[in-house]
């Protein structure tokens, strides 16, 4: 791959960046264009006021009906607490007809929860197409395209800033010129491939910000600065505060500029003046606002640095556009290195272009096929025979009922499905109570089973030791003390060894009395635990029994449940089913629609293609049995009994007015006056009153009793 030294571009980004290139890479001069020619601007603003006139919202009464349709919709949904509010090119009347429904959804009350799945789940149910949330955005959206009209539509909620935003652009769109010009910058944008902010370049909203801008730079303003001068107005959304001060007043501009001169202006300040590194697009300040002051310099690479794989790293601020009540939030935030570059290849091939003095319509060539109006929406049906169609229409309304019956049947499959899961977690649930009971039991006998065990060793253990009872050891005890304080017999004593012999004797069985009341105690609380201990065990014993009934339970009232293995993994199986069947229900929707839609498209055109053939009747077409034939009689005889006031009956009568009536008589007076031209004329005219013959019959009948 051949690859620019200089700019470090490939052969191919060479080729999509053509003007761009040529500037990078070699100090070719920047065309200036202050002074155009005069003609020139006479001349694109004369095709601009053609294009002016083909744009616009064509699809406005679509738009229309799909906002009231979506809100009835929603309000049904969510019980009255939704409001509606369409905002963007659909209020503010800058609509060029290809852009997309932008609407707002917020909550009198409290947000229903999961709103955005809520959403989709009713718009699958309509049939629309392309379905896409989005709610981890700033503004949660649902984005999704009309089935019937094409329309793309974008449902944000609580979008209130874009409300607010929008009634001021409208208020800078009703000035004439400010429109136009704002339709010329979208038109050239959106065919120029440059707006669409998904794919990294800027929004139609940027590009109406940039046109605003420009207009309100202009010498004398052709634009006003709206947030200034009026009454303040504050608003709190989330905490935080923003300030929607909109000042509609009429704005009259002494400005006298054509709308071809504002545009070659706008190439000149864009492509060549505006420095994006310095300065910020601000309508609300009504000129640029200094980056460094506003914190939004340029941070990290070049476009070109990231295109050319030089750099990785994020970049920030790289077109600086401020929203005129969100301060913080800049509109080219969305924007890619490859957007960029393509932006400015733009810029530079438009000063190019005019420079070269190349049409507006060369300017605006489109890059992409453009999302126009289809050229005939009835075009695949004209050259078909009308019984084919309302054959075709049979068909179809017979694969309509099919398709109801599958979604009918999927339904209720989908809601077995669902009691069944409903059950299955249910009965999962009071296991669990069951399970969870035992596992509390078993937690108790845990540390009682050690305690009896500790017991029981300390009881064996100095059982072990003292093998005599109590009882004894206190008789032995009581014995001792007896013969150890009884009186004492002088001349009988004890030697002191036997003596003292006794006396431990006495210790002795006074630490074993001790250690035997021990063991009986610790014997008394072995059994006393032990009664517990088999409780518990007895309790446990029960759980499991409790178990088996509740199933036992279940599966009587509910027979289906037999046979189905109670585990979680059961429950996450039957709920992907359940899933999986609410899949095949949307795809069946959408079917079902497709088929109403076509349906409806026919008939419109049956109904279209009757009425147009009778009142033109196709040339092939038989004449109609019970049309009244023209009596026979000699007309240029009775045309001529006419024209001299002659008398004519009835029959003649009804044969000259189908033959062209009184006029005919008209036109061969004229005939005789002025020649051969103006009788071509009146033939022509004669035959168009012909067209329907009843009508014909009738005026002229008026006319005669007159
Ligand atoms: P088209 O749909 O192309 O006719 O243009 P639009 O004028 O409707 O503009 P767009 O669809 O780009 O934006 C619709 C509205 O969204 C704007 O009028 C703003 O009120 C609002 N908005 C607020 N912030 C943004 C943003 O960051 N990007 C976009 N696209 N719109 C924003
Ligand atoms: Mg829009």
């Amino acid at each position: 791959m051949t690859v620019c030294k200089t700019t470090g571009l490939t052969v191919e980004q060479q080729n999509r960046w053509p003007f761009l290139y040529s500037h990078l890479s070699t100090d070719i001069e920047i065309p200036s264009l202050t002074n155009v020619d005069e003609q020139f601007i006479i001349e694109m603003d004369k095709e601009i006021s053609k294009i002016l006139k083909k744009v616009g919202d064509g699809k406005a009464k679509s738009r229309e009906s799909l906002t009231r349709h979506l809100t009835g919709l929603l309000q049904r949904r969510f019980q009255r607490n939704a409001k509606v509010q369409a905002f963007g090119s659909s209020v503010t009347g800058l609509s060029l007809g290809t852009g997309d429904l932008d609407l707002c959804l917020s909550f009198k009350r409290e947000q229903p929860k999961k709103v955005l799945r809520k959403i989709a789940g009713l718009l699958r149910e309509e049939g629309m197409m392309d379905i896409q949330q989005i709610p981890k955005a700033k503004i949660p959206i649902v984005k999704f395209t009309d089935s019937r009209s094409g329309l793309d539509v974008d449902i944000s909620i609580e979008n209130r800033l874009a409300i607010y935003n929008s009634k001021m652009l409208k208020g800078y769109a009703q000035d004439k010129r400010v429109r136009e010009f704002i339709l010329m910058i979208k038109y050239w944008a959106s065919r120029r491939g440059i707006n669409t902010a998904f794919e990294g370049t800027l929004s139609s909203y940027a590009w109406t910000l940039i046109s605003i801008q420009h207009l309100q730079m202009t010498n004398p303003p052709v634009a006003p600065n709206r947030q200034k001068g009026g009454k303040q107005n504050l608003i709190e959304i989330n905490g935080d505060t923003f300030d929607i001060s909109n000042d509609s007043s009429p704005f009259e501009s002494k400005n006298q500029q054509t709308l071809a001169s504002l545009l070659i202006a706008f190439f000149d300040r864009f492509a060549t003046r505006w420095d994006w590194n310095e300065m910020v697009v601000s309508i609300r300040n009504g000129g640029p606002l200094n980056a460094e002051k506003k914190k939004w310099t340029h941070t990290g690479p070049l476009p070109l640095e990231i295109v050319t794989g030089q750099s990785k790293n994020r970049m920030e601020h790289i077109m600086p556009i401020e929203d005129p009540f969100d301060h913080e939030h800049d509109l080219s935030r969305v924007v890619k290195a490859e957007g960029a570059m393509t932006i400015q290849e733009e810029f530079m091939r438009a000063l190019h272009l005019l420079s070269q003095g190349k049409s507006w319509k060369d300017i605006c060539a489109p890059v992409m096929e453009i999302d126009e109006e289809p050229e005939d929406f009835f075009h695949d049906l004209r050259n078909q025979n009308t019984d084919s169609l309302k054959q075709r229409i049979e068909e179809m309304k017979a694969e309509v009922v099919q398709v109801e019956e599958r979604i009918h049947s999927l339904v209720t499959e989908r809601q077995n499905s669902k009691e069944l899961l409903d059950l299955l977690r249910g009965t999962l649930q009071e296991t669990r109570n069951v399970k969870s009971n035992r596992q509390s039991i078993l937690a108790e006998l845990r540390p009682l089973s050690m305690k009896v065990q500790e017991l029981r060793q300390t009881r064996d253990g100095i059982n072990d030791r003292i093998a005599i009872p109590t009882k004894r050891i206190q008789q032995e005890m009581v014995r001792m003390f007896d013969s150890l304080t009884a009186e004492v017999d002088v001349f009988n004593t004890q030697s002191l060894g036997r003596e003292k012999g006794d006396f431990s004797y006495f210790f002795e069985l006074q630490a074993m009395y001790k250690a035997s009341i021990e063991s009986n105690q610790a014997h008394q609380e072995f059994i006393r635990l032990r009664r517990e201990q088999n409780k518990e065990y007895k309790a446990l014993k029960n759980t499991n029994s409790q178990e088996e009934d509740v199933l036992n339970r279940l599966v009587e009232k509910n027979p289906e449940l037999k046979g189905i293995n109670l585990h979680p993994k059961t429950v996450k199986e039957f709920q992907q089913n359940a899933n999986k069947l609410q899949k095949s229900i949307n795809i069946q929707y959408s079917n079902k629609h497709e088929l109403k839609r076509e349906i409806g498209r026919i008939e419109a055109w049956i109904r279209i293609a009757t009425s147009k053939g009778n009142q033109r009747p196709r040339k092939d077409s038989k004449p109609r049995q019970n049309r009244r034939q023209a009596p026979t009689v000699n007309i240029n005889e009775v045309r001529e009994r006419a024209s001299t006031g002659g008398s004519f009956s009835l029959n003649e009568l009804d044969a000259l007015l189908s033959k062209g009536g009184i006029s005919g008589i008209e036109s061969k007076e004229k005939t005789s006056t002025s020649g051969q031209s103006e009788r071509r004329k009146s033939g022509r005219k004669k035959s168009t009153y012909r067209v329907d013959p009843r009508q014909g019959r009738k005026r002229g009948k008026k006319q005669s009793r007159n």
